[in-house]
C-alpha cells in the first residue's frame, strides 16, 4: 500500500480536484482509498452528499481510541471507497492539544486499513496543523499543486519548512515530493513567465503535466462527479498524471 498526500498550505490551488482526479485514475487498475483530511470536508459534500449522517468520520479516528480506520469507510464507486471528515474537526489542534504523540495518531492508527487497498490519498487543508503533520509523516509521496501566483508558491516554501521541522523533530526522515501545476492559462504572458520562473527554481520537484485552466473541473464538483465521469477530454491530463506519480512512487 502506498500513501500520498496532496498539500499546499494555500487554498484553491487544486488539491482536492487533484485528490479526486487522480483517484479515480488509479481506481481504474488499483483500490482506492481517499481520506478527507480536511475540517472544510470538500470530498465529502462533492462525493458523499447522498449521505446525510456519518456513523463516523475522520474526526473520530483522531479523538477516539476505539475508533480506526476501518469503521468509517464509504464506498463511492467501484475501486474507490472515501474517508469522510466533518466541520467539528476545526477544533481539532485544541482539542488535542495536550495529548502526547499527537503527530503520529494517523501513524499509530495505520494498521486500521483493510490490506484490500493499493493507494491511500489524502486531501488536506490549506493550513499547518496537526492533520497536516499526521498526513505528510505518514506518506510515500507527497504532491503539492500550485497555481500561477506567488502565493502558491510561498505555500509550497511553507510546506517544506514544516517538513524540515518534522526531520529536525525525527519524526520523519527525507520524503519524497513533487510539485504539480495547476489552473495553468495557455496564453497570458503572465503564465508564460510564470512558468519559466517554476521550471528552473522546482526543477528537481516539478512534474511535466500542467492541468490547465477549465470551467469543467467546477461543473464536475458541483454534479458532484469526478472530471473522467463529466468531460473524457479534460480528464486526458489525469492519465498523464497518473503515470507520472506511478513512476515517482515506484522507484
Ligand atoms: N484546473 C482547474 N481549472 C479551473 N478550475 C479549477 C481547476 N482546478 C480546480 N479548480 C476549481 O478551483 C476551486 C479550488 O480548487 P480546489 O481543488 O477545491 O482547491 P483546494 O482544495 O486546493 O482548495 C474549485 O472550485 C475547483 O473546482
Ligand atoms: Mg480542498
Amino acid at each position: 500500500m502506498k500513501i500520498i498526500s496532496i498539500a499546499n498550505v494555500k487554498g484553491g490551488t487544486g488539491k482536492t480536484n487533484t485528490t479526486i482526479g487522480l483517484a479515480k485514475e488509479l481506481s481504474k487498475n488499483y483500490k482506492v482509498l481517499v481520506v478527507d483530511n480536511d475540517p472544510q470536508s470538500n470530498i465529502t459534500s462533492i462525493l458523499l452528499n447522498d449521505i446525510k449522517e456519518f456513523d463516523n468520520t475522520l474526526y473520530d479516528v483522531y479523538l477516539q481510541k476505539n475508533i480506526g480506520f476501518n469503521d468509517c469507510i464509504y464506498e463511492f464507486q467501484e475501486n474507490f471507497y472515501i474517508i469522510p471528515n466533518c466541520l467539528n474537526s476545526m477544533t481539532l489542534d485544541l482539542e488535542l492539544s495536550s495529548k502526547g504523540n499527537r503527530e503520529n495518531i494517523l501513524l499509530n492508527k495505520l494498521h486500521t486499513i483493510p490490506n484490500i487497498f493499493d493507494f491511500v490519498i489524502i486531501d488536506n487543508s490549506p493550513f499547518i496543523s496537526l492533520q497536516m503533520k499526521n498526513s505528510l509523516i505518514i506518506s510515500d509521496l507527497i504532491i503539492c499543486p500550485i497555481d500561477n501566483s506567488s502565493s502558491s508558491l510561498q505555500g509550497y516554501n511553507m510546506m517544506m519548512n514544516t517538513l524540515k521541522s518534522l526531520q529536525d523533530d525525527n519524526l520523519i526522515s527525507q520524503k519524497n515530493i513533487c510539485v504539480l501545476r495547476n489552473r495553468f492559462d495557455k496564453t497570458s504572458k503572465f503564465t508564460k513567465d510564470f512558468n519559466i520562473t517554476v521550471q528552473e527554481s522546482l526543477k528537481d520537484v516539478l512534474l511535466e503535466t500542467i492541468i490547465f485552466n477549465s470551467i469543467k473541473y467546477k461543473e464536475a464538483s458541483a454534479l458532484h462527479t469526478t472530471i473522467q465521469q463529466h468531460s473524457k477530454e479534460h480528464s486526458k491530463v489525469f492519465t498523464d498524471l497518473t503515470n507520472e506519480v506511478l513512476d515517482k512512487i515506484f522507484i
